[in-house]
Formats: structure tokens, C-alpha cells, sequence
């Protein structure tokens, strides 16, 4: 599959800082709750704006660290701190050392992956013994209809994301960690509405506006695409959003 979001796009920032402000204090909840204390070694995988290793290398203090990664870190320029490193990595195919971290994370980045799996070994083989994964992804609902009838444009949006990747993804989860050999899992999902003019219809403009050239390449015109983008802005607006599913588990000790 290929990631279709590129961070490299103008919008990019913006709009993984909005999914940011949307999901960490939840994300926060659940690490913090697996006990992420002084000295831990921790690896944030696809870390996009880099909010949540921040977060984590002040959780761990000077005695811990942080590695991030992503196939394409530029938005975590303004990111740093003495005890994180950011680097350019691939988590299907790029080395990461063995038995070596505390805690992995990852948000958002099996469902984009050709391969989710395999990169699921990988970070528990990352994992010391004891360790434990926090992975954390959508499941998109299917196109329904009276409050959840999807725009034309974010029907053509559904079009192209589904073919770059997992809509399924977060309910499956659990079976996955299990499968990958993790102990103690759990999943917890969270369901919303995307109302209007909020940061999740923002998120949705961030989206579309993102995707905007290619909707268009798909028959969606101008028109249609300025009357979907404005409806977000209206509070009466509502439809359900995707759950966002977090699971955990961990490696025997
Ligand atoms: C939807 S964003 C989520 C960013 C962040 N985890 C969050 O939840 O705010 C997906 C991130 O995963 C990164 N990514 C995609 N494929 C990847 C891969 N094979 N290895 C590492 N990172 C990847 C993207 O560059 C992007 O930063």
C-alpha cells in the first residue's frame, strides 16, 4: 500500500496537529496507565508531528529515552529534547535493535501498511521481556444513510482511502496481539461524532483539502467539493466518526 497522506504535502502539519489534538490525551491516558515512568526506553513508531514522544521523553526523564521514527520525519523538526532521537525509518523493512524497549507505540500507521503483521513482530521483537505494545488504529464505518450519509466528496474520499488502506484495521487489533504472541491484551474502542465546526470537522476539511486534486480526478466537481467542504462548518452538522480502537498487550517476561 501506499501512504497516501504524504507529510510532505502543505496541509500535512496542520492536519496531523489537529488529529493530535483530537486523540493524545487519550493515547496519554493509556501509556501513562501501562506505567511509563523515570529511565524507561521508549519507541514511537510513525510519530508524525512527534507530540506524543515528546510527551513520553518528559515521562522518562534524563535516566530514560525516546526513539521516534517515520518514513518521513519532517514535521517533527520543532520536536527535541536531550533524551529523543528522531530517525528516518520504514517499519517493515528498516533495522530496530532487539529486546530493547520498555514501551512501543504506534497510532495510525498499521492500517497503512501492506504488510501490518510483519511490522507487528517487528516491534514486539523490539520489546524487552516484560514490555509492553500499545498500538492504536480506525475502523471505519461502512457509508450509511440519514445522519450518516457521507457527502459526495467524502464518499469519493472513502473511494481512494480504502484502496491505500485498512478500513478494518482497528477491530482486529486484540487477535493480532495475540497472534504475535503478547500476553494481558486488551482493546478499548472510542466512538464520536464528527459535528460541525469543530476540530473533528476540521479534520475532515484538513482531509479533503489534502486529497483535493485527486477527489477531482475522480469526477467530483469544484462545486460539490466547495458545498461538502462549507457544510462542515455548520454546527448542525453531524455523522459518525471512525472508532479509533486501542489495544495492548505484552511480551512474556
Ligand atoms: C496518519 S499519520 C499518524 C501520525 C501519528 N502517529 C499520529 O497518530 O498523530 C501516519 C504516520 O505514519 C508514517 N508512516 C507511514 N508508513 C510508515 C512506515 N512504513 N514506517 C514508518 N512510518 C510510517 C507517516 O509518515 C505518518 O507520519
Amino acid at each position: 500500500m501506499t501512504y497516501i497522506f504524504e507529510n510532505a504535502a502543505p496541509q500535512a502539519g496542520m492536519r496531523l496537529g489537529v488529529l493530535a489534538d483530537i486523540f493524545d490525551e487519550t493515547t496519554r491516558q493509556c501509556l501513562a496507565a501501562r506505567g511509563v515512568q523515570d529511565g524507561w526506553r521508549c519507541l514511537e513508531v510513525g510519530g508524525g508531528t512527534g507530540t506524543i514522544a515528546a510527551w513520553l521523553a518528559s515521562r522518562v526523564g534524563p535516566t530514560g529515552s525516546v526513539l521516534v521514527t517515520d518514513i518521513d520525519p519532517q514535521l517533527m523538526s520543532t520536536v527535541s529534547a536531550k533524551n529523543l532521537e528522531i530517525r528516518h525509518h520504514d517499519i517493515e523493512s528498516d533495522p530496530l535493535p532487539a529486546d530493547a524497549f520498555d514501551l512501543v507505540h504506534a497510532r495510525l500507521v498499521l492500517s497503512h501498511l501492506a504488510r501490518p503483521d510483519l511490522a507487528l513482530f517487528r516491534m514486539v521483537s523490539a520489546l524487552k521481556p516484560g514490555g509492553w505494545l500499545v498500538v492504536e488504529d480506525f475502523e471505519v464505518p461502512p457509508p450509511g444513510d440519514g445522519d450518516d450519509a457521507l457527502s459526495a466528496t467524502a464518499l469519493a474520499m472513502r473511494g481512494l482511502t480504502s484502496a491505500a488502506s485498512d478500513h478494518r484495521l482497528g477491530r482486529t487489533l486484540a487477535r493480532r496481539l495475540v497472534h504475535a504472541g503478547l500476553e494481558d491484551v486488551e482493546i478499548e474502542g472510542r466512538a464520536r461524532l464528527v459535528r460541525g465546526a469543530t476540530l473533528g470537522a476540521r479534520l475532515m476539511q484538513a482531509n479533503f483539502e489534502q486529497l483535493r486534486p485527486r477527489l477531482l480526478a475522480t469526477g467530483l466537481s469544484a462545486e460539490q467539493f466547495a458545498a461538502d467542504h462549507a457544510e462542515l462548518d455548520d454546527p448542525r452538522f453531524e455523522m459518525r466518526a471512525p472508532t479509533m480502537w486501542t489495544a495492548w498487550g505484552r511480551r512474556a517476561a
